[in-house]
């Protein structure tokens, strides 16, 4: 059977990690914390996610770096975000450099995260209990849909 992965980084509240962890749950899927580790061998990935919280409006530094130093060539990709407010655009820069790699991007999937950035700390942050069960559920329909897309 073919080995996918998704490489992650989720530093402000783990919100990142909840959905990474819920498709883990579901499927076979390797999971590497961009945050501990600085390089892995991917090629004997067939899909490969990356996953991220967003930081002015990017995935997170740890994750682009991960992709620009590890990907190999022409590999499955998509992407996994969460986020104070969706925003298609989190993953332009993300899906400029996989193309460098001549990536096939397999789509994306962004929901909202617990978020006590600023002034949202002083009133106990915005989008409390998110990603809630629905979002959670809607990651694992997303890759189930992407790994269907394969066959
Ligand atoms: C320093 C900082 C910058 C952020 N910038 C953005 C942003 O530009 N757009 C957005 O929608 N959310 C932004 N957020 C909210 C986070 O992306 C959100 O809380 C996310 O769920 C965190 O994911 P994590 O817990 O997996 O790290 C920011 C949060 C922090 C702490």
């Amino acid at each position: 059977m073919k080995k996918n992965a998704i490489v992650y980084a989720s530093t402000h509240h783990g919100n990142t990690k909840k959905l990474v962890e819920e498709i883990a749950d579901c499927y076979d899927v390797a999971l590497i914390d961009a945050e501990q580790v600085r390089h892995v061998d991917l090629s004997e990935y067939d899909i490969i996610g990356f996953a991220s919280g967003i930081d002015f409006g990017k995935f997170y530094p740890s994750v682009e770096r991960f992709l620009q130093e590890n990907l190999p060539k022409g590999k499955k990709v998509f992407f996994l975000y969460t986020c104070a407010k969706v925003n298609k655009g989190f993953t332009k820069t993300m899906q400029v450099e996989a193309l460098k790699k001549d990536a096939v991007l397999l789509g994306e999937y962004g929901c909202r995260g617990y978020n006590t950035y600023g002034p949202w700390k002083l009133i106990g942050g915005m989008n409390k209990n998110h990603p809630d069960r629905k979002e959670l559920e809607g990651a694992v329909r997303f890759y189930r849909t992407l790994l269907e897309n394969q066959k």
